[in-house]
């Protein structure tokens, strides 16, 4: 099995790994692909044009879409250049949930010579956080119960479904249907019964919300999508917001170009992953992701093409 050790590290190519991960076997991804040409590594500077990065990112991506489990989360790290691409991308095969802006508390910016540029100088690296377009929701969860006895009484009455619009206006037809189901308020209740006469819609609004608690009580709030925000007390380390303020890694003999500070790691993890999850980064570079997965008691899975990343 490819997760058997709780870091599974291969010097592979991205498409090459991803081929052999099972579908929705990931809990989380954190991955920060080439950006095109931002950087002078070999690495960055692999396709002819944009057309040709963003066919190669695409195939990417809707891999991931296909080994992420359905309520499984996407980071995905972009250059502010191509952000609007990237993340038109991404929205295809997931749901964007934000866009996270890292602003660089120090970096180039303040080393540039502003009277030279032509445009700002970006102080920020983009992080797009998405989830499955059909991930699991409390509120796509419908009350089988509710919805049941509603349609059968409805039905009973002799009634279709859009008389009921008539009645209490549109929102009805979220009442019968599966998808975006909806409880009815109290005062549509009151109108829907009286519409119906004595003779059926007997439960009264109370016991209506007790069959929809008892019903409710039965669904397994661990299917959701991990999502742990700092707490109070935790909000001056950890953002609760899309702007995140973590101070860049300072430049050390060896390091990674593009090497991603571990307390944004840890951040990430800790809000989007429990102990033991699966965490994948097909870009794993300087092992960021990694060392963030060890220290937090997470499995990881990863690789990365470059040679001096792997110990010889
Ligand atoms: C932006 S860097 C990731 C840096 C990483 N987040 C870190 O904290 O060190 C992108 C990485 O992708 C790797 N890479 C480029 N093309 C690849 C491919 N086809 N398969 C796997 N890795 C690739 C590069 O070697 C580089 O280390």
């Amino acid at each position: 099995m490819l997760q058997d050790k709780q870091i599974n590290l291969f010097k592979t190519d991205c498409l090459t790994l991803l081929k052999q991960l099972p579908d929705q076997s990931i809990d989380a991804i954190v991955t920060d692909p080439p950006y095109f040409k931002v950087k002078e590594d070999a690495w960055d500077r692999q396709w002819k044009n944009e057309d040709t990065f963003f066919d190669w990112l695409e195939s990417i991506v809707s891999e991931l879409a296909r080994v992420l489990k359905r309520n499984g989360s996407l980071y995905l790290f972009c250059s502010s250049h191509l952000q609007h691409r990237t993340e038109s991308i991404i929205a295809k095969h997931f749901k964007v949930l934000n866009h996270i802006l890292w602003v660089k508390t120090f970096g180039r910016h303040m080393a540039c010579h502003p009277p030279a540029l032509r445009r700002y100088f970006s102080q920020t690296e983009s992080i797009i956080f998405a989830e499955h377009r059909n991930a699991i929701k409390p509120d796509g969860y419908v009350c089988e119960a509710v919805l049941q006895y509603l349609q059968e009484q409805w039905k009973a009455a002799g009634l279709k479904y859009r008389d009921a619009e008539l009645v209490v206006g549109s929102i009805a037809r979220h009442y019968f249907s599966h998808s975006q189901w909806l409880m009815p308020t109290r005062e549509k209740y009151l109108l829907m019964q009286n519409h119906v006469g004595h003779d059926y819609l007997k439960l009264s609004y109370d016991e209506l919300l007790a069959l929809k608690q008892a019903d409710q009580y039965q669904f397994d709030k661990s299917k959701l999508r991990c999502f742990t925000p700092p707490t109070k007390a935790d909000l001056v380390n950890r953002s609760h917001t899309n702007i995140w303020t973590f101070v860049p890694v300072q430049y050390y003999e060896g390091k990674h170009s593009c090497e991603k500070p571990s307390a944004m790691l840890d951040h990430i993890l800790l809000t989007s992953t429990k102990e033991n999850d699966i965490v994948l980064d097909v870009f794993a570079g300087s092992c960021s992701t990694a060392k963030a997965c060890l220290k937090l008691n997470r499995k990881f899975i990863g690789c990365d093409l470059d040679d001096r990343y792997f110990i010889k």
